[in-house]
């Protein structure tokens, strides 16, 4: 064969490969509305950016006729690439083979690209779309994807790790995309559940849809396993891109740097009057974020998800912050259980990549209750404590108007080593919010009194006024500043540029038994 012959027979195996199950499954997989596993990656990495391996590897399962129905690259497209100029590893489960099912040599595949990405030190991000474990291999399959949840265990806390669901994802596959940090899911196309509804309705005699047991959007609203719903497959590549910006590409490296037209001294003067005059109002958290913000731009995670947090990334003259804040329009911002695992989760994530935290603080206390006890308040509470306490990247903390009782102590406080603690001087800081404490005081003495409502009412504006403001923690030092609101953008980027050589450690131990 001569050399034209062999560069010719390798562009046509090539050829092949990229075809993955055939141009009739490609037909049948856009008519669904859906991307390919390689135009998924087209769009997510730079152009010209992709390089692949793997391309000829081949199953070798021979049971059940297998031996003949051969894909080249066997189902999944593995590789590494540039996102804005920086390396990324990828893989891109292809469902036209045999449903982008998991052999042996599939899960092989993938474990190459994460053993590159834990020694090269760059993020992983999973296209996934898949019937699962491949039906015809059984115990190979299994192993494999053992395989594939140990290097995500591994990797968890070195490199982030980013996956998206463009299809089904079901079984113990929905695992792999669990052990990553952010989970994207596309509307009405992507499904992830342990169990489908015909197993469901036989076990539990539940009817369910698909959708309603494992779509985007239960996951999105309901699990929390989703940070995001998207609109189609381009809208989850864009927002898996955006996300990706915000990260450093590993655990020793500092997120990027993106310089800003934004004037670190722009004042706000909107935030001298978005507290409401009675305590019990809303306002929205998040007009304090958008405005102390570079340009106003906030990438928010899990936004419907226990929406009375609010956590997402940010940045202040060009630096890279998470952001974690109550949310008084929801709830008045109480904290529960599903907001606890919310927050802790993004905390933890931020102190395994050097992601300053900045906290705002309006919260009246955990929400109480026979549902949020039974579901264990406690330990779940206890979470949002053992993340802040633990973290050691710079803690930022300004409190708008409540910080009430436990949930004063978790967020951020001084004492969990809150680096700089700021409050407006709308800020009630105390044990307990005026009225409860007044009804525990004086409950009994109102009884005897001709107006009782009156009596409370006096002890409740005595209260406030004696406890319910930020000075008492001010003169104990637990808040080293009483800031103008409209200054806060000012004071958060002063702080943080002081903060940006931090060294802070905890004990010498193998890791910390959060609660879970
Ligand atoms: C082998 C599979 C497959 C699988 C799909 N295919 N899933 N082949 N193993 N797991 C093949 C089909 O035979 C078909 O081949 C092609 O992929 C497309 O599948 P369709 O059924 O035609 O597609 P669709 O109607 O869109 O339905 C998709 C589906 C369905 C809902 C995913 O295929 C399905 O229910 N698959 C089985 C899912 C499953 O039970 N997986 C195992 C879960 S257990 P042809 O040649 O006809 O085109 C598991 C354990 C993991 O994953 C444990 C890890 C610890």
């Amino acid at each position: 064969m001569s050399m034209q012959q062999k560069l010719d027979e390798l562009m046509h195996l090539r050829g092949q490969a990229r075809l993955g199950g055939g141009q009739e499954r490609i037909d049948k997989h856009h008519a669904q509305g859906k991307m390919t596993a390689r135009e998924r990656i087209n769009l997510l990495v730079d152009e010209g950016s992709f390089e692949e391996f793997d391309m000829f590897k081949a199953h070798r399962c021979t049971h059940f006729g297998m031996e003949k129905k051969q894909f080249l690259g066997d189902g999944v497209v593995t590789g590494y690439g540039t996102i804005e100029g920086r390396l990324v590893y990828v893989f891109s489960q292809d469902f036209t083979v045999l449903g982008g099912s998991l052999s042996e040599t599939f899960a092989e595949k993938i474990i190459k690209i994460m053993d590159l990405a834990i020694k090269n030190g760059a993020p992983v991000i999973g296209l996934n779309d898949s019937g699962g474990a491949r039906i015809q291999e059984g115990i190979e399959s299994l192993a494999g994807y053992t395989d594939i949840f140990l290097r995500n265990v591994m990797a968890s806390g070195v490199v982030p790790q980013i996956s998206a669901i463009f299809g089904p994802c079901a079984g113990g596959a929905v695992y792999s995309p669990a052990l990553t940090d952010f989970s994207i899911m596309v509307k009405n196309n992507s499904y992830m559940f342990l169990t489908g509804p015909k197993v469901v309705k036989s076990v539990t005699h539940e009817d369910v849809t698909v959708e309603e047991l494992g779509g985007a959007m239960m996951h999105a609203t309901k699990s929390g396993v989703a940070d995001y719903a998207a609109e189609n497959g381009i809208d989850a590549i864009s927002y898996v891109r955006k996300l990706f910006s915000f990260l450093p590409q590993n655990n020793v490296e500092n997120p990027p740097y993106l310089a800003t037209e934004d004037s670190p001294n722009r004042r706000e003067e909107y935030l001298n009057q978005i507290i409401p005059e009675n305590p019990n109002a809303a306002y929205d958290m998040k007009e304090v974020i958008h405005r102390t913000v570079d340009n106003g731009e906030f990438f928010e995670l899990k936004e419907l998800f226990a929406p009375n947090i609010i956590t997402g990334f940010a940045r202040y003259n060009g630096f890279c912050v998470g952001i974690v804040a109550n949310q008084p329009c929801h709830l008045s911002g109480v904290l529960d259980i599903d907001s606890s695992i919310k927050g802790a989760r993004f905390v933890r994530f931020c102190d395994c990549f050097n992601i300053p935290i900045v906290t705002f603080v309006d919260v009246p206390g955990f929400l109480p209750g026979t549902n949020q006890e039974y579901n264990g308040a406690i330990r779940n509470g206890a979470k949002i404590l053992f993340a802040y306490a633990e973290a050691t990247v710079p803690k930022v903390t300004v409190v708008t108007r409540k910080a009430y009782g436990g949930a004063y102590c978790v967020m951020s406080s001084k004492h969990l080593r809150g680096d700089i603690n700021y409050a407006w001087p709308t800020a009630e800081i105390a044990v307990m919010g005026a009225k409860g404490a007044v009804e525990v005081l004086y409950g009994r003495e109102a009884k005897k009194k001709d107006d009782p409502a009156k009596f409370l009412l006096d002890k409740e504006k005595e209260y406030a006024e004696k406890v319910a403001n930020p000075y008492g923690a001010a003169r104990r030092g637990y808040v080293d500043d009483i800031i103008e609101p409209a200054r806060t953008r000012f004071r958060i980027i002063k702080a943080l540029g002081m903060l940006q050589n931090k060294r802070d450690t905890n004990p010498m131990k193998k890791h910390g038994n959060i609660p879970l």
